[in-house]
């Protein structure tokens, strides 16, 4: 297989493009598909301050690579959750966002969530009726909280994370299963911030994950293989591999399903359900971020029962 570009050996093949590129082709043609999605969703400017949460892996430090190299004005922000399942998971992830910001001269702002609140987030989810004692529900909820705090208190004007077009499909997929009308409606390349809400975008939501790996391999950047041990047996992964086989015999099938769930929303498809005035936000009485529910948000809720469960415990 040749180069499209120059004939010389291709290093991946991109069957859903009709496209094969060599190395140095291939890392030209990520940041300029980056580039392309940045500009056509406006999710920033050539002057934003970007906040990139980095988990460690290859589509987070991929995305900070990506956006130092076009130029832009990026801090990682990593969020070390206590997760080890014998793998020493989180220590591990924290090594390589470290060693990527080191060695390309970049702030990396780190979170460690025992140290702020007082429990691993395995702790906390042994502690909570939260998510039945699996740590995924108080995991997604504390990434999310501390993101938007950081990204805050930081003074950034746009929050921008590694998702990827399997991850995006993948939620896609799961959502229209439920029929669920109001995470459909938010779902996208941007979601808008407001009311003390800072702005998400995730520029390579467009990049199958085969492209994100490639680039963190041709590129040399140092990832985490590992997934987080209590992944296994997550619907998502359930998900993610059926859509694989359907991809493998229909290349392409994936991106033609996202692409065209935008153009339907863009349509209008899930304007009923998008949020109404009656989802105002108001401030949380704890810590003040905004919240839907009247008084302590979700957060401060799930976080002080941990903590009340950890003094009745000791
Ligand atoms: P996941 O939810 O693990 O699929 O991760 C989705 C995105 O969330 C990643 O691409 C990162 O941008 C961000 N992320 C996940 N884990 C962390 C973490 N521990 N610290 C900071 N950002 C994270
Ligand atoms: Fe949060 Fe696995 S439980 S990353
Ligand atoms: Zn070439
Ligand atoms: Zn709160």
């Amino acid at each position: 297989m040749k180069c499209r570009k120059c004939g010389d050996r291709a290093v991946i093949n991109m069957r859903q493009h009709k496209l094969a590129l060599c190395g140095p082709h291939f890392l030209d043609w990520i940041p300029d598909q980056a580039l392309r999605f940045i500009e056509k969703y406006r999710m920033f400017d050539a002057d934003s301050r970007i906040l990139v949460a980095v988990s460690g892996g290859k589509d987070s430090l991929g995305l900070w690579d990506v956006l130092g190299r076009l130029g832009f004005q990026a801090d990682g922000l990593y969020i070390g959750l206590g997760i080890d399942g014998g793998t020493g998971y989180s220590a591990e992830s924290q090594r390589k966002c470290e060693a990527f910001a080191e060695a390309h001269g970049l702030h990396l702002i780190v979170v460690d969530v025992a140290e702020v609140e007082g429990a691993t987030i395995p702790t906390a989810a042994s502690l909570t009726n939260r998510g039945r004692g699996k740590p995924c529900s108080v995991c997604g909820l504390t990434k999310r909280h501390v993101m938007n705090r950081v990204a805050r208190d930081g003074g950034y004007d746009v929050l921008a994370t590694g998702h990827n077009l399997d991850d995006e499909v993948a939620v896609l997929f799961g959502n229209t299963l439920n029929w669920a009308s109001g995470y459909l409606a938010r779902q996208g390349p941007v979601l808008e911030g407001r009311d003390g809400l800072i702005r998400k975008v995730k520029p390579f939501c467009r990049l199958y994950e085969r492209e994100t790996a490639a680039y963190a391999l041709v590129r040399g950047i140092e990832y985490i293989y590992d997934e987080c041990p209590h992944a296994v047996g997550a619907t998502s992964i359930y998900y993610k591999e059926t859509l694989n086989r359907m991809e493998a015999d229909r290349p392409g099938m994936k991106l033609s399903f996202y692409l065209a769930f935008l153009r339907a929303r863009q349509q209008g498809l899930f304007a009923e359900a998008a949020d109404g005035p009656t989802d105002s936000l108001q401030a949380c009485s704890t810590c003040g971020q905004p919240t839907t529910a009247p008084g302590q948000c979700a957060f401060c809720r799930t976080w002080d029962a941990v903590r009340a469960r950890q003094r009745v415990s000791v």
